[in-house]
């Protein structure tokens, strides 16, 4: 049997080529399951006639089976039989739906309206030119009518309307709605939502959502369809200055080098000048490609570009318009959107997605967090699932953006977990933070390898982690002294010690550990630029820090050394009494006991403390180093 979405999706291309010359409205709705979203949305679908006759029979006699009363369709069946669908196959976090009137077509983004499934919402709404955020008459304004607002305004969508549902249910009473309303006014002042249209419906009835109401003849406003219909949308101005990211770039032969994307903003001819950015090198437009040639083509349409010249274009770089370019930087102020179990730590690096380029960031300084409900500001250290919070971040490298509020596709990020790919974050960039502008890197004479050659050794960071316990520091040591005897310019940093000085702010939540690890990171990769071979020894329970500071070093410079030892072992050692008291609960997050260690996966050494005493462990190593000759130019 075909299923309900394949049906849909078959008829998709040749519906919208029918319905081509209609402007096409998407939009958002905002809501739970209680609420009456899917009722909504089935009840939009099957007035426009987009449900086939064959799905609209089984329809039928599935409301008849689940006990539907009278002659009602649930209509909630059916979207909620697509959402199963969804849930057993590969995760589409929102499905798109069509369907369309006499006088406009629409997409409506159907997002699974669980509170844990902001991430979703934040999809939808990307796109959206209006959100229908519905509330349920009988509940009035909840948390999450609030957060959906919040999200709403913060993901630049300026139209909303407040669709008050269930009005069946609280005696069509003009009283609920304008008290719900009133509510609704308060909380939402401060947003930047341009227009707010409410509309007393009852989805499940039919109440003012194409038909006008019999039962609500206080209420003088329109349909929930006719709004929809007629409402104005605020598109990106095609006025606004060109900008489009490329997305590959077309290379079939030598005569031919053409940059495909989406235009996320203004209008190009042949012959404009244009600037290539962040590297600003100039050139003009040859040619606009849709359908072959084109006069010119304009934000929302995907084109290829020629260019007169052979300038360096790549994938990720933005075109744009050339007398006013995307602005370029590496530091700017976000506002980010958690969307992931796992706490944005700041510290810890992260994968950014800004249209077509991929760079590395990570959070510099949480400034605060957002209560959604008050609107207020908090000071925080880390930002958990579903939070919202400023942050400067920096990156490996400058970009070409826009302020967010100007441009969304230029503006809006994601960020990714660089082990488990999962995107953790949606961000919106604010402005870029001028003292990126303002320091530069002061080159000096005497280089890296001039005081390596000097001290007659090449530089390495020996970084030993396992549990406290392990014998990390008690090997390390062994390591520099027979390091030493040889000649070597050596220096151990290590955990308790650096916790004395450098680190003495720090404790040792998640957030702290990665700070800390971040901070002997930088003064390991300094250490080795001086000329000098470093021992490391730190529990640094996390991959993504280890792999931090091996990315901060040149290849083969960093060795991991996994100090491995079964928790067990380590705790019947307990050499300072530690996990006595973990287990006590007098220390909280007590790797091991009460926080997480996650053991490297292909360490370059791995030493079994269990099974080998620390001198032979200590050779083992220093053999190590010898065999990736480490230790060749000593004067031992
Ligand atoms: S790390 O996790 O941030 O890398 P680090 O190596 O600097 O930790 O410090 C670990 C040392 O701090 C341990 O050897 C132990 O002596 C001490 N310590 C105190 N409290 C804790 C704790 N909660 N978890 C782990 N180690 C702790």
């Amino acid at each position: 049997m075909a299923h309900v979405s394949d049906l849909i999706a078959t008829d998709i291309g040749a519906y919208l080529k029918q319905h081509e010359t209609k402007s096409l409205l998407r939009f958002i709705t905002c809501g739970s399951v209680d609420d009456g979203k899917s009722t909504l949305i089935g009840r939009l679908l099957y007035d426009s006639k987009m449900i086939f006759e064959d799905q609209l029979a089984a329809l039928e006699s599935d409301s008849k089976k689940m006990g539907t009363q009278g002659e009602n369709i649930d209509f909630a069946l059916l979207v909620d039989g697509l959402a199963a669908e969804r849930e057993q196959g590969i995760t589409i976090d929102v499905a798109y739906r069509f369907f369309s009137t006499d006088k406009r077509k629409f997409i409506v983004a159907d997002t699974p309206g669980h509170e844990q499934y902001t991430r979703n919402m934040v999809t939808g709404a990307s796109t959206a030119d209006l959100a229908v955020i519905l509330i349920d008459a009988r509940k009035g304004v909840l948390t999450q009518t609030r957060r959906h607002s919040y999200l709403v305004s913060l993901l630049g969508i300026r139209n909303v309307v407040l669709a008050i549902n269930k009005m069946d249910a609280v005696g069509y009473s003009r009283e609920v709605f304008d008290r719900i309303l009133g509510d609704y006014m308060a909380f939402a002042a401060p947003l930047a939502i341009e227009k707010i249209v409410p509309i007393p419906i009852s989805a499940l009835m039919g109440d003012n959502i194409t038909e006008r109401s019999g039962n609500m003849s206080w209420y003088a406003g329109p349909t929930l369809m006719s709004h929809l219909e007629t409402v104005s949308i605020a598109r990106q101005p095609s006025g606004a200055a060109f900008r489009m990211p490329v997305q590959w770039v077309n290379r079939p032969n030598m005569n031919f080098r053409g940059f495909s994307g989406l235009i996320a903003a203004g209008t190009i001819f042949p012959g404009d000048p244009v600037k290539i950015m962040p590297s600003a090198r100039q050139s003009r437009v040859a040619s606009v490609i849709l359908d072959g040639e084109m006069p010119y083509a304009t934000a929302g349409q995907s084109v290829t570009i020629t260019l007169e010249d052979e300038v360096d274009c790549s994938r990720g770089d933005v075109i744009c318009a050339g007398e006013s370019p995307a602005e370029v930087s590496d530091q700017f102020e976000t506002t980010l959107v958690w969307m992931n179990d796992n706490p944005m730590l700041s510290g810890r690096s992260y994968l950014m997605k800004i249209g077509a380029k991929t760079v590395t960031a990570s959070v510099t300084t949480l400034k605060h967090k957002v209560n959604v409900n008050t609107l207020e500001q908090s000071a925080a250290r880390d930002l958990k699932l579903n939070e919202i919070g400023v942050c400067n971040i920096s990156l490996d490298q400058a970009i070409a953006f826009d302020p967010y509020e100007e441009n969304r596709h230029t503006g809006g990020f994601i960020l990714i977990d660089r082990l488990t790919n999962e995107t953790v974050a949606a961000g919106l960039i604010h402005f870029a933070l001028r003292r990126a502008q303002n320091i530069h890197w002061q080159s000096v004479d005497v280089g890296r390898e001039a005081r390596a050659d000097q001290k007659r050794q090449r530089p390495c960071v020996l970084w030993f982690t396992g549990l406290s316990g392990a014998g990390k520091s008690t090997i390390a040591n062994l390591v520099e002294r027979r390091l030493f005897a040889m000649g070597k310019h050596t220096y151990m940093l290590d955990g308790d010690n650096v916790r004395h000085g450098l680190c003495r702010d720090l404790g040792f939540t998640n957030a702290d550990r990665v700070e800390n690890i971040r901070r002997v990171g930088e003064v390991a990769k300094l250490m080795a630029d001086a000329g000098l071979i470093v021992l490391a020894s730190f529990i640094s329970p996390f991959r993504s820090e280890r792999d931090m500071v091996r990315r901060l070093l040149p290849e083969g410079d960093f060795l991991e050394v996994f100090v491995d030892v079964p928790l067990d072992v380590a705790e019947s050692r307990d050499p300072k009494g530690l996990y006595k008291k973990a287990r006590a609960g007098e220390i909280t997050n007590f790797t091991g006991v009460s926080s997480p260690y996650e053991p490297p996966e292909t360490p370059e050494l791995h030493i079994q403390t269990a099974k080998m005493r620390p001198e032979d462990a200590a050779e083992l190593i220093v053999a190590g180093l010898e065999a990736r000759g480490l230790l060749r130019g000593g004067d031992a």
